[in-house]
């Protein structure tokens, strides 16, 4: 599905990317573990349109999507979640999904004008299909809750659930578990399985839980300083001396910097 060819990100002169190299299969969980400034979340922000590659390649099905901005990509299918906007925390959980879809036509004055039976029509799909997602997500008690009410976890499964409202083909999650309790982790866990299987989502997620990352991943790809140390499977990766050593060798930095 996604093919990052040697892509570096630099920041001035450092190399926040430095060369790294992977591949996501169609159909896979794949998941994106690394030490804390390994590079994760910006090899994610450049794939995902965010920010400008340094230089390499990013490819989706075989069309080189480089430097593609992210509403272009958003309308191939990938995906990435960002935290609900701080203005849309007094709208309701079922009205920030209903905001996702874009070029609805109740955007032009023109259609304001002429279109008020399609605008009514599409509105209710919308909503039908918002309450649909919500109860996916086994959240449909919170549809009329304010999204900046609900907890840290179910914010986190609102967000998932903006991607159901389009047709993605590949999602990537950014610690997504992060700071979530443990039943609500179980439910985004499930949520993210459904997805994969029912629907054929493609994921590649960024988790520091391996308990979490072991449930759901199938590869997991390790990076260490900007590059790609290694792919395999958890347990391959938890035995893999190279992984063992860049944990240890940040724990040991961190400590160094605290002491
Ligand atoms: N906009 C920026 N300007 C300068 N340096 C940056 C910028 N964004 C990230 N970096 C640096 O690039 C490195 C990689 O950061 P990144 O956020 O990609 O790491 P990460 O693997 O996601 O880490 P974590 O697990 O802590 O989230 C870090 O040293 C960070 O300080
Ligand atoms: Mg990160």
């Amino acid at each position: 599905m996604i093919e990052v060819k040697n892509l570096h990100r630099h920041f001035g002169g450092f190399r926040a990317v430095d060369g790294a190299t992977l591949e996501i299969e169609t159909g896979s969980i794949t998941g994106l573990v690394g030490p804390n400034g390994a590079g994760k979340t910006t090899l994610f922000n450049v794939v995902a349109g965010v920010l400008a590659p340094t230089s390499g390649q990013v490819l989706m099905a075989g069309e080189d999507i480089t430097g593609l901005p992210p509403h272009t990509l958003f309308h191939k299918g990938l995906l990435r979640t960002f935290q609900i906007a701080h203005e849309f925390s007094s709208m309701s959980c079922r009205e920030n999904l209903m905001m996702v879809p874009g070029g609805q036509t109740g955007e032009t004055l023109w259609n304001t004008w002429f279109g008020r039976k399609r605008i009514a029509d599409e509105e209710r799909a919308l909503r039908a299909k918002a309450d649909e997602v919500l109860e996916f997500l086994t959240i449909e008690h919170l549809a009329d809750h304010k999204a900046g009410q609900v907890s840290g976890g179910q914010k986190k499964l609102l967000e998932l659930g903006r991607t159901m409202m389009v047709d993605a083909r590949i999602v990537f999650l950014d610690e997504v578990g992060a700071g979530v309790n443990r039943t609500l982790l179980n439910t985004i866990g499930d949520a993210i399985i459904r997805l994969n299987k029912e629907r054929g989502y493609t994921f590649c997620m960024i988790e520091h839980d391996m308990d979490f990352i072991g449930r759901l991943c199938d590869p997991v790809i390790v990076m260490a300083e900007g590059k790609v140390l290694a792919k395999g499977t958890i347990d391959e990766i938890k035995a893999d001396e190279r992984v063992i050593e860049a944990y240890l060798g940040t724990g040991l930095k961190n400590k160094d910097a605290v002491g």
